[in-house]
Formats: C-alpha cells, structure tokens, sequence
C-alpha cells in the first residue's frame, strides 16, 4: 500500500496543477506567477469557477460584497456567543448555519463567510464592536478594514489579495481531498467546505503558520537560529513552514508571498527586526534540513512567508488558519463542484486485523 497514498492519482481536475519537481503550480492554465500580484480574489473565483454555475457573472466583486453583508446579517446575533471560543472553531460554527445547497448564491455565501467572520470573532474578544461589511469595497480591503477598523493602504489590500489568489488553489491536498470526497455523495456545499475546514486545521496542512511565528519568537535572535534549530531537529521536532509532500524544490506560493512581503516591506509595513530574523532563520534551517535529512529535499513551503505577511497585515496569530481557509475556500467550491459531476468517490482499504474464529 501506498503510504499516505503519496503518488496515487485520485482524481481528475480542470483546476490546477501542482508539478513538484519543477516547482511550478498551474491554476486554470496560467501559472500562479500570472495570477499572484495581477489579479484579485474576486477575479480568481470567477477563474475557478466558470462552467460551474449556470451564468455566472464575469464580475463577481459586488456579487462577493453583498454575499460579506448577508452572511453578516444571518450570523450577527450569534457571533457573540461564539467568541471564546478559537476563531477557527467559533467561523466553523457560524459556516455551519449557512445553507447547504450547490447553487451560486450558497457558494458565494460560502466563499465570503470567512472573510466576514475571522475578523469579527477577535474583534468581539478584545471588547470591540464587530464591524459590518461593505459590498462595494474589494474583498481584500473590506476583509482588513473589518478587522482593523480602518480602510487599509492600498499596499496592505495588494499584500492580502496576493495572498488570498497565492493560496486558492493547489492540487489534491488533503482539505480539498475531503471536499471532493464529500461533494461525490452529493451532499451540499457547505458540506464539502465544513469536511474541508476539519482537514485544514491540522498543523500540517494549514495549522503551520501560527506555529512558524512561535518558532520565530522561540529562536528571538539571529544569533540563536542554528543551535534552536539544531537542538529542535536533534529531539525529533518538525520545523513548521519547511517540507512539502509534492514539492521537491521551493514552493512557489513562498516566492509571490516573499514578494508582496517585500512590497509591504518598502513602505514600512514590516517590522526590519523580524525580517532579518525570519531570514537568518530560513537560511539555518535549510542547510540544517539538508545536512538532517540528504535524501528528502526539504524546502521552504507557503506557511513560511504566510506567518510573516499575515502578522505585518495585522492578523492575530490564531487567526492564520482562519486566514488561509479565507483563500482555499474558492478552491474547495469549484472541486466540490466538479466532483460533485462525478462518481461517488469510494475505495478499498485492505484489511489486516484478525479473522473470526472457525466454529469448532
Ligand atoms: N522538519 C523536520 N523534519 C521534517 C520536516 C520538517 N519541516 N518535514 C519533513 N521532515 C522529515 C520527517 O520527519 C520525515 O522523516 P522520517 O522519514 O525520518 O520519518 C521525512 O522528513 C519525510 O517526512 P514526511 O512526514 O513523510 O513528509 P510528508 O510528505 O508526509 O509531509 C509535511 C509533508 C507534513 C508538510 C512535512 O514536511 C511537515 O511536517 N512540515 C512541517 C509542517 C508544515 O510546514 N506544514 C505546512 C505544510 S504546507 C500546506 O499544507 C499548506
């Protein structure tokens, strides 16, 4: 058997490629580089999900902005119940009082909730008023404004819309793995997307950036990267936001977030300490990875550089995962969508454990 069915061809997709050894993801034809800096979340969806919804609009902003302000009406009376509890948990709890249906109105409900929801939660939690969305504002500005309070510079929007498109879509990874699972049995979105919240929060897959910055605080200065690290490895620990199951070289969603990091960098946004020491970091653990495990090519993936953009941007740090579900939810919709066409997605295990006894 194939060991966390690494390698198994699971499904077939129109969505996106992941080649692992060229370090390259393809989404709907275009290189993430086309994508990644150029277009907004609200494009992106339309991208993934055109041929999936009869008429489908070629302009889904306003669309996703009336799609923030109805989810926030539908969930405003609840969110305070919820916000003791980890932003992760109390979003998944308020998600699963939208509809269950497969229509557009249902995915764009869906694809808007997190946005509306991870920035309300903290809010609520430190004392303050949620703040209710604005349908004409972009995805990305409206998502910082709710959760800071005030219109973001037109950098910070880039820096989060980069982010959100970076991560959209990625293959078969085990959320969308579980999206599709469940969508094959022809159960609603919200379904698909709760499956695949479960599967994201573990830490790795998209549990890995909070951890990243513990990491960061832990190690506190360059000078300390390489004996952390070193002693980390040596008890058996995992560096969170290196190593990959498909990519052998560097993830590219780590270079176009590196990238809108350095933009934000350029106009103060990013603390010089922090990134000096994020960099000292990245450099030590490669070379402590690779001197550590010579014939697994671990590399830096996407967690890395999300840790350090979503802390300059202003995120609480237990709202990462909630971030990235913000993003890969567009993704989850369009797989539900195409798996939901198919064949109900069923196959063997191989049993190992005791047969019953033969009557005497
Ligand atoms: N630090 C130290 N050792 C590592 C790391 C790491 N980051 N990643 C892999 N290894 C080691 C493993 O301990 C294992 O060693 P072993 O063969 O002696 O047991 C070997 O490399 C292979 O690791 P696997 O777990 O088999 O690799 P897999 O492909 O299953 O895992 C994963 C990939 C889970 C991402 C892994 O690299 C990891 O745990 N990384 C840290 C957590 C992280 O960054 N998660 C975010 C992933 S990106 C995403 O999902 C969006």
């Amino acid at each position: 058997m194939t060991d966390g069915l690494e390698d198994v061809v699971a499904a077939e997709t129109v969505l996106s490629d992941v080649d692992g050894l060229a370090g390259r993801l393809i989404v709907r034809g275009q290189p993430l580089e086309a994508l990644a800096g150029h277009s907004t979340y609200a494009q992106v969806l339309s991208l993934l999900w055109d041929g999936f919804f009869p008429a489908l609009p070629a302009d889904l902003s306003l669309p996703l902005g009336e799609a923030r302000q109805r989810v926030y009406a539908l969930t405003e009376r609840e969110l305070p119940l919820l916000a003791d509890r980890p932003v992760y948990d109390g979003m998944r709890a308020l998600i699963a009082r939208l509809p269950d249906e497969t229509d557009l109105d249902s995915a764009l409900l869906l694809a808007a909730a997190p946005a509306v929801l991870l920035p309300a939660l903290p809010r609520l939690r430190a004392g303050a008023a949620p703040i209710a969305p604005d349908a004409a504002l972009g995805h990305a500005t409206d998502m910082l404004r709710m959760a800071t309070g005030v219109v973001p510079r037109p950098e910070a929007a880039a820096a989060l819309d980069t982010y959100l498109v970076t991560v959209a879509d990625h293959g078969l990874n085990a959320s969308t793995f579980a999206a599709r699972v469940i969508a094959s049995t022809q159960a609603g979105l919200n379904s698909a997307v709760l499956g695949a919240l479960g599967a994201l929060k573990g830490a790795l897959h998209g549990g890995a950036p909070g951890p990243v910055l513990d990491m960061l605080d832990a190690i506190g200065a360059p000078s300390n990267a390489e004996s952390w690290i070193d002693a980390e490895l040596a008890r058996g620990g995992r560096l969170m936001g290196f190593g990959h199951r498909i990519y052998r070289v560097r993830d590219p969603r780590a270079d176009a977030l590196k990238a809108a990091l350095g933009r934000i960098h350029k106009v103060g946004a990013v603390n010089a300490d922090r990134m000096a020491l994020a960099d000292a970091v990245e450099t030590t653990a490669l070379a402590a990875l690779r001197r550590h495990k010579p014939d697994r090519q671990l590399d830096t993936n996407v967690e890395f550089y999300t840790a350090l953009l979503l802390e300059a941007l202003g995120f609480p740090r237990d709202a990462f995962t909630a971030v990235f579900a913000a993003g890969r939810v567009g993704g989850w919709i369009a797989h539900a969508k195409e798996a939901g066409q198919g064949r109900l997605i069923r196959p063997k295990s191989r049993y190992v454990g005791p047969m019953p006894r033969k009557a005497a």
